[in-house]
């Protein structure tokens, strides 16, 4: 048998064993050894299957084997300078240590996501559109900091108002042409607002009409699509709706998906179009949705015209969130068995959140907190004398009373010890808790749910500065100040006020400060 067809062979058993993501790399790579294999990236899987990526956007790692450029492009608050972020190897992944060298002692805000297929469709600052102002903002370059293969790296975080374009692509599929892509993201950061996007929009920042993008959108909005148990869902932003299947609105095969790290996925040509999705650290993907077009009118043939947008929707839509890794556009429908080589090579990689540590954090430790927000610059985290917890601010001059009410003494996570818990230095053995999403302190009882609602897991300051608390029991809710008041929110998402995503990711960075008392 001729080597090419055995290997076509092999291939095919293997993905239908689901036999280990390497070795399947390495076959479909054809008649390559398997160690030149091994620094295939997905655009190569995409090329070998004859759908090349015309579009490939990491800020961790590169997506071809032989791609040794620059990843994205940082700029420092100190001195406005900019530097361009690499890889450490040709093929390999994000030289996260010359950003941290860059923008020691300043933040940075990521101002270019590059184009790594060689058609120059970079991701750069979205203009005003439609539906919104702009500039947008730019993410801040250390607020989703993680490990791939062990190396660290930061993604793209988007909060609500953050977002970046191209109007003026190369390759992208433009009418009723086919593509794919796929994009790797946090399933525990969205919103409910429109729209965390990540494909193909307009050129001129207008909602154009229906089939006028064809995107991935993934959130739990529930304004036009939804699946499912309470979402977050990944739909297709296909313009004036977000699609779960045949129907507008509701389709019960798309389900709620939050995995850490999410492998999302939608394509479409003439008259059919699909979503999948599985979770970027293991196993493989699942079809939500393979058929035609929605069964209302404007989806076929569509009018696609080739825009990129990432964070936002068609028409600069901006007020969701969310946290992007890695994502390519691709020239034609993918097969199946491309994307299942994709996913492997996706779970091969080897996402993990990164540990985040702080000296001023650790248990036994005394500490105080100091709000981030323009408001606030001056406000602590502190307990109120009928235990309730709020901001407000300590100076030298404060009393004694007010000094221990603004300190918390650090201790290991009553529900985790690689998280944090924080006992009121005013009142020995009560815990800072949250209970119906506001914060106050009290002494533990026997109940696994309150040592929930008293641990944090230390994370990257979604601001950009400091660091953020992540709820246990809550992992996409985090300690925010809002009208001066201490709760648990989320970005957008939650249904209370506090979850305003107004100034969220400021409301819950927070500054490690000398401790008051
Ligand atoms: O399709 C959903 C949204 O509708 C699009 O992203 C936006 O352009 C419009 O507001
Ligand atoms: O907590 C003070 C301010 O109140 C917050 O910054 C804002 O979210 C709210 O308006």
């Amino acid at each position: 048998m001729a080597v090419q067809t055995w290997l076509r062979r092999a291939r095919r058993t293997l993905l239908a064993t689901g036999t280990t993501a390497a070795l399947t790399v390495a076959l479909l790579a054809g008649t390559e050894t398997s160690s030149q294999a091994a620094t295939q990236g997905p655009c190569d899987l995409y090329a070998s299957g004859g759908t090349p990526c015309v579009a490939a956007h990491s800020t961790t790692r590169a997506l071809y084997g032989a791609y040794g450029g620059a990843l994205y492009q940082v700029r420092r608050a100190s001195d406005g300078a900019a530097r361009d972020i690499g890889v450490l190897s040709t093929g390999g992944y994000a030289n996260a240590a010359a950003q941290d060298a860059f923008c020691a002692a300043t933040t940075c805000v990521i101002t270019v996501i590059y184009d790594q297929s060689g058609r120059g469709n970079h991701l750069t600052q979205a203009p005003a559109g439609g539906a919104a102002g702009g500039p947008d903002n730019l993410a801040p370059a250390t607020a989703a900091p993680v490990t791939v293969a062990g190396h660290k790296a930061y993604g793209v975080y988007v909060a609500a108002g953050t977002g970046y374009r191209n109007n003026r692509t190369s390759g992208i599929a433009t009418g009723d042409q086919p593509e794919g892509m796929y994009a790797v993201l946090d399933g525990t950061h969205f919103g409910g607002g429109c729209c965390f996007d990540y494909g193909n929009a307009e050129t001129n920042n207008l909602d154009t009409g229906n089939g006028h993008m064809e995107a991935i959108y993934f959130g739990d909005s529930t304004i036009w699509g939804s699946g499912t148990g309470k979402g977050p869902w990944v739909m297709a932003d296909l313009e004036n709706g977000l699609f779960s299947g045949v129907n507008p609105g509701y389709n019960a095969n798309d389900p709620s998906v939050s995995h850490r790290f999410l492998t999302a996925i939608v394509k479409g040509a003439p008259n059919l179009w699909a979503i999948k999705a599985g979770n970027a650290q293991s196993g493989g993907l699942s079809t939500y949705y393979n058929g035609v077009r929605p069964n209302v009118s404007g989806y076929h043939p569509m009018h696609k015209e080739g825009a990129i947008i990432l964070g936002i929707g068609g028409d600069n839509s901006k007020s969701s969130s969310g946290t992007f890794y890695e994502g390519v556009m691709t020239s034609g429908y993918p097969s199946d068995a491309t994307e299942n080589a994709v996913q492997a090579n996706i779970t091969a990689a080897d996402y993990q959140e990164a540990a985040v540590t702080s000296s001023a954090l650790t248990p036994g430790a005394r500490v105080s907190l100091k709000a981030t927000t323009a408001c606030c610059t001056a406000d602590y985290l502190r307990r109120n004398t009928d235990a309730t917890v709020a901001i407000s601010p300590v100076t030298s001059a404060s009393s004694a009373a007010d000094k221990g009410a603004a300190t918390w003494i650090v201790r290991a996570g009553l529900a985790n010890g690689s998280c944090l818990s924080f006992e009121s230095a005013a009142a020995p053995g009560q815990y800072l808790r949250h209970y119906g999403f506001q914060f106050h302190t009290a002494a533990p009882d026997s109940t696994a749910l309150f040592q929930q609602d008293a641990t944090f897991c230390l994370r990257a300051g979604h601001s950009g500065q400091g660091y953020s608390f992540q709820s246990a029991n809550y992992p996409n809710r985090f300690l925010r100040h809002y009208e001066y008041t201490g709760y648990l929110a989320g970005d957008g998402v939650g249904g209370n006020t506090w979850d305003n995503a107004n100034y969220w990711a400021e409301d819950t960075s927070w500054l490690t400060a000398q401790p008051w008392s």
